[in-house]
């Protein structure tokens, strides 16, 4: 693999879950594969289990880390081309990325989207600016619209607790205090399109995904109907794509123990940081149907089984 920016960089994304079960059941099977090589990973945004699992990842494979804050640790970086740099951003990205691939041999980004302008955002300006100028393998920890080592994750979770061939895996809108990016869930919908799982979205009335990533989903306005005989049930908020940012109030499409309910018994999946009582009422995050704890856990072996597909393509 030569990048990680999306599903359509794997070959073959069943492929890359089996990899990681590999790995989950032999984490060290390579831990000299990445000696003498560093991984840098730059976040723009705040990240507790991408980090610490993508670290914890390169630790199996023998590699090196080193993680940059930006804006926190190093100079506020310009993507702009032909900007005049008299305001309080000292670097541009361009000098920035090339030097960051001076010292590293991949490297990871995390950029999160503004939420004010869908172009500009669904441009991926800052992504695609260290890919074009750092010269080294790129791998996403959560761009502006997607975030593909969680889904990797969700994948291999599902295919670790799946009781049939086809299950029937429901991806609900959920509620959340301010607005948030689509990225996990257009991710989720693109990489389980992959599967031959049943894809049911639900979301209220305007907070559509972008018909991009949706692809062959049912999608309902009905979250009741749509969580009649789930296996899973993956709860996410996402602000609205068409009034783009717009938060939505709906409280009464937090997951609670009578949604859950309605499923057959599905397993309750939540990408995590979420909020208790917002998101997802305690009875079911607590129960033994939630899985959070095991799909955080995966993140090491999802990002393990991506760097090692890159390191041995270097
Ligand atoms: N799920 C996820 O990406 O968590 P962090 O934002 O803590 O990295």
């Amino acid at each position: 693999m030569q990048q990680f920016l999306s599903v359509e960089d794997v070959s073959d994304p069943m492929a890359l879950v089996s990899e990681a079960m590999s790995c989950k059941e032999s984490p060290l099977q390579a831990s000299q594969l990445g000696n003498g090589k560093t991984l840098g990973l730059i976040f723009f945004n705040p990240s507790l289990r991408t980090r610490m699992s993508t670290v914890k990842a390169a630790q199996n494979l023998g590699l090196e880390t080193i993680v940059l804050n930006t804006g926190q640790d190093s100079w506020q970086l310009e993507i702009e081309d032909q900007v005049v740099m008299n305001g309080n951003k000292a670097e541009h990205i361009k000098e920035a990325a090339a030097v960051m691939g001076q010292y590293c041999d991949i490297l990871g980004i995390r950029t999160f989207p503004g939420l004010e302008d869908r172009d500009t955002d669904y441009q991926e300006k800052l992504l695609t600016a260290f890919v074009e100028n750092c010269g080294r393998p790129v791998v996403s920890l959560e761009s502006a619209t997607r975030h593909p080592l969680q889904s990797l994750t969700d994948l291999l979770t599902i295919e670790e607790l799946k009781k049939k061939e086809k299950p029937k895996v429901v991806l609900t809108w959920a509620p959340h205090i301010k607005p948030l990016p689509q990225a996990v869930g257009n991710s989720f919908a693109e990489w389980v399109n992959q599967t031959e799982y049943e894809l049911v979205i639900a979301h209220p009335e305007g907070f559509d995904l972008d018909p991009k990533f949706v692809g062959s989903a049912t999608v309902m306005t009905d979250q009741n109907k749509a969580l009649e005989d789930a296996d899973f049930v993956y709860a996410k908020n996402w602000s609205s794509f068409n009034d783009y940012g717009a938060v939505g109030d709906f409280p009464d499409w937090q997951i609670t123990s009578e949604k859950m309910a309605l499923t057959n018994q599905a397993y309750f999946m939540h990408c995590l940081p979420v909020r208790r009582n917002v998101v997802v009422s305690d009875d079911v995050i607590e129960s033994d149907q939630s899985v959070v704890i095991q799909q955080a856990g995966n993140r090491v072996y999802a990002a393990q089984a991506v760097l090692q597909s890159i390191l041995k393509s270097l």
